[in-house]
This record gives C-alpha cells, sequence and structure tokens, in this order.
C-alpha cells in the first residue's frame, strides 16, 4: 500500500510524460491530481510519438487503471481529440480509463475568457496556453463550476447555460476577440456525449480502497513547481497547486499515504510563457540548448525559453515537494557542449543567496555560475549509466551534491528505453 508522486521541479515540460510511462509498469494505478489540457506530456514507444494533455501517461501499459482525479480540470473536447488518438493507435483505453466525477469542467466560455483575460493584459500576459485553465479554477473556488459529475444530471444543459450566460456577461467587460461560440459549443455538446461513455467514479473512494486492498499507486503532477499558483513565480503561474500537497487535494489520498516523491528535472532548464527565469540565456547557447533539445512546447508549439541548470531553483522546489529521489532528463542535450554551467547562487541586493526573493518579479538576479567540463561526445549508445563518460557522472555527481539529494535515473534520449539507473 503506497503512493509514490512523480512531479516537476521546475517550468514544466521536464520529461514527467516519459518517466511516468516507464515507471508506470510497477504499478497498478497512474492518476492525475492537477492540471489539464494546459499539460502536453510526450510519449515515444516503439518510433510513434504520442502527446497527452488529460489522459494519464500509464495508459500505454496494459491492465494498469488509469485515473483522472477531482483536482483535474476537464475540456471534453480536448479529450476527445486524445481518446480518438488512442483509438487511432489502437490503445483500448476504455476499461482501464476512469474520471473523478468530482473533476471540473472545462467549457468553451472559459476559453474565451481565457483569451480575453490574456489579450486585455498586453505586455503583462500570463503567455498562457489559452486552455481556459484559470477560468475554471476560478468558477471551482468561487464555487459556480460544473463538474463531470453534473454530465449525468438531467437538468445539465440548463447548468451549462446559467454558467454561460454568467461567462458572458464577464466577456462584454473585455476587449473584443474573435470566438466563434456556436461551433465550439455544437463541439462540445458533439464530445460530452462521448465523454459519458466513460467510467465516472468516486475516485477518492476508489482509491483508497485500492489502497486498503495493498495497490501501489503513482500520481502523476503536470506543470512545474514553479509553476504553482501559491509558491511558483506569482502571478506567471498556473492556477493550481502542481507541488506534492495537491496530491492530497487532487485525488483524497492523506499525506502519511505518500511513500517516494520522485522530482524530474532537466539536465538544463527551460521556461514557456512569461515571467521571471533568473539562468535564461538570450544568447547563442541558449539558441542552441533550444535547437539541440528540441524546446518547442508539446501543446502550442511555442518556443521554450533556455539556460542552464538553476541549482538555489532546484533546492526550493526539492523542499516544497519533499523529493525523495530526482531523475534528471535530456542529460544527452547536453553532449555536444565543452562547458556546463550551473548556477549555484543567485546575487541581488548586494548579497548572495539560495533563497528565491519574494519579489522575484521584476528584480534583477545575476546568477553565480560554476563551469564544469562537458563530456563533449554522444551518450546515444551507452545502455549503462556506469558505462557513461566520466564527465558526465561527474556532472550528475556534482548535481547530486548541489541538490543534496540522490540523483536515481538519468535520461539520455525521448525512447522509453533510454533510462539509467544510476545506482
Ligand atoms: P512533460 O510535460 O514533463 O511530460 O514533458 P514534455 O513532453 O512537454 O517535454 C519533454 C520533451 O523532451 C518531449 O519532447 C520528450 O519526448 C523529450 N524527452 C524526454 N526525455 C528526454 C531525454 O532524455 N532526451 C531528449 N533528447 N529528449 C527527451
Ligand atoms: P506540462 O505538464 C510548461 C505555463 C504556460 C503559462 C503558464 C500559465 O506539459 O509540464 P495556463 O495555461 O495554465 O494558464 O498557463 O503556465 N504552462 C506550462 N508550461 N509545461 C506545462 O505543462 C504548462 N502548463 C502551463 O505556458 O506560462
Ligand atoms: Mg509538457
Amino acid at each position: 500500500m503506497a503512493v509514490d508522486v512523480i512531479l516537476g521541479l521546475q517550468w514544466g515540460d521536464e520529461g514527467k510524460g516519459k518517466i511516468v510511462d516507464y515507471l508506470a509498469d510497477k504499478y497498478d494505478m497512474v492518476c492525475r491530481f492537477q492540471g489539464g489540457p494546459n499539460a502536453g506530456h510526450t510519449i515515444k514507444i516503439d518510433g510513434a510519438k504520442y502527446v497527452l494533455h488529460t489522459i494519464p501517461s500509464g495508459i500505454f501499459r496494459e491492465d494498469i487503471i488509469n485515473v483522472i482525479g477531482n483536482g483535474v480540470v476537464l475540456d471534453p473536447i480536448t479529450m476527445v481529440k486524445e481518446m480518438e488518438a488512442l483509438e487511432k493507435a489502437g490503445v483500448n483505453f476504455w476499461p482501464r480509463l476512469l474520471v473523478s466525477r468530482k473533476a471540473h469542467l472545462i467549457v468553451p466560455t472559459h476559453r474565451y475568457l481565457d483569451a480575453a483575460s490574456e489579450a486585455s493584459k498586453g505586455l503583462g500576459k500570463i503567455g498562457s496556453t489559452l486552455k481556459g485553465i484559470g477560468p475554471a479554477y476560478m468558477d471551482k473556488t468561487g464555487r459556480n463550476g460544473l463538474r463531470v459529475g453534473d454530465l449525468m444530471a438531467p437538468d445539465f444543459e440548463a447548468k451549462y447555460t446559467s454558467i454561460k450566460e454568467k461567462h458572458m456577461g464577464l466577456i462584454r467587460l473585455y476587449p473584443e476577440i474573435a470566438f466563434d461560440l456556436d461551433a465550439e459549443e455544437q463541439k462540445f455538446f458533439e464530445c460530452i456525449e462521448k465523454v459519458r461513455k466513460l467510467k465516472f467514479v468516486n475516485s477518492e473512494y476508489y482509491i483508497n480502497q485500492a489502497l486498503d486492498e495493498g495497490k501501489q499507486i503513482l500520481a502523476e503532477g503536470a506543470q512545474g513547481s514553479m509553476l504553482d499558483i501559491d509558491f511558483g513565480t506569482y502571478p506567471f503561474v498556473t492556477s493550481s497547486n502542481t507541488i506534492s500537497a495537491g496530491v492530497c487535494s487532487g485525488l483524497g489520498i492523506a499525506p502519511n499515504k505518500i511513500r517516494e516523491v520522485i522530482g524530474i528535472a532537466k539536465a538544463y532548464c527551460t521556461r514557456v510563457g512569461s515571467g521571471p527565469f533568473p539562468t535564461e540565456l538570450l544568447d547563442e547557447t541558449g539558441e542552441k540548448l533550444r535547437t539541440v533539445g528540441s524546446e518547442f512546447g508539446a501543446t502550442t508549439g511555442r518556443p521554450r525559453r533556455c539556460g542552464w541548470i538553476d541549482i538555489p531553483q532546484l533546492l526550493y522546489t526539492i523542499m516544497l515537494n519533499g523529493v525523495t529521489q530526482v531523475i534528471i532528463t535530456k542529460l544527452d542535450v547536453l553532449d555536444t557542449f565543452d562547458t556546463i554551467e550551473v548556477a549555484t547562487d543567485y546575487r541581488y541586493d548586494n548579497l548572495i543567496s539560495q533563497e528565491l526573493p519574494f519579489d522575484i518579479v521584476g528584480k534583477q538576479i545575476d546568477p553565480v555560475f560554476r563551469a564544469m567540463d562537458g563530456w563533449a561526445s554522444s551518450l546515444d549508445s551507452y545502455r549503462s549509466y556506469d558505462a557513461m563518460p566520466e564527465k558526465a557522472r561527474n556532472y550528475i555527481n556534482s548535481l547530486e551534491q548541489l541538490l543534496k539529494t540522490r540523483i536515481s535515473m538519468v535520461s539520455t534520449g525521448p525512447e522509453r528505453e533510454k533510462l539509467f539507473g544510476t545506482a
């Protein structure tokens, strides 16, 4: 009986999907606990590439149950697109995909409101994925939301109309933006027909019963800890708790049931959208990381901002999550760098600190870098960690010391098999 957690330690896109898919094998159930279709989790199996947005990344493992938890916001339109892609790939998810009745729904006007809100912010925009995440969580906390369980209510259409009318009142306050509400609404009602065929559950009971029966559960995070609504670089964050605390509220799992918290971090750092990024490289080195690492958003296709790995930032998220082990991904992206930099401290307000300041937005932070030798060779052919070049292992050892946390695995490619234990 145990729950392990996989979550991102940076600003998202750390490679969580790949790691969840790889490790899912050892579990009975994979459960998403927050976020929604703003997530894009990429999985490469046997040369085929899949991108999941709402469906948990354990779906490609036969016999494993996948649960969309109450903390998730679900858009029936994206959900159906994902379901169709899986059907096309021959994945029979129907008996293995369960949805919490308490998960909130994203309706078309949530996306409309998201776009209007971003447009009204001008240069101060968050760089949202425009999937309606913020407005849907606002309706949840504002106690206006529609939930998956409501799809089965005889008066669902009336409930939908009521929330839509509330939204239209707000939309009139924003500048004009193009949105074909009639077409989106028609799609929405078509898609909910298919979503209604999924198995809806009282997932908090379902999950706790499974735990009582000795089942092993893997909780899958979305976004990254630096996008957490409370602890991220506010206001440039998403609208949910992306840290391990979100597992408890997003699945109904008590804190004492959590065993391992596995933090995923890239061997460098990226961010998509606006907001502070202390180690960002705006030069050709940043461009090289973006090109070699194919750093373009899995959900929006936007170029990701790139920079060196940031130790104060990672120490912060390791602390917040209670991380028990770290997995470093995309180590291969550093293959062609003669020198690799690591930000060990921050310099701001005439002091050197590893603490992220409250006013990180707008404050000039100068990272203090330590240069390390790169291994300057391809990691592609290695099939064990021990066989990898000494300089690559030195880099990992240094990170382990700086982070004061065990690095249990390294990933050297997008494919399932390119993941190696360090022990
Ligand atoms: P997630 O949101 O955390 O699941 O990550 P994304 O899927 O958005 O972005 C990670 C990207 O890196 C995807 O394109 C993955 O296929 C790819 N990827 C994952 N691990 C590795 C790795 O070790 N090396 C390389 N080169 N790519 C990787
Ligand atoms: P995965 O799960 C990277 C970013 C957006 C924007 C901010 C708010 O793939 O790691 P939102 O749509 O939530 O209103 O956007 O958060 N963002 C992500 N960045 N990976 C993600 O998910 C993200 N989900 C949201 O770019 O800056
Ligand atoms: Mg992603």
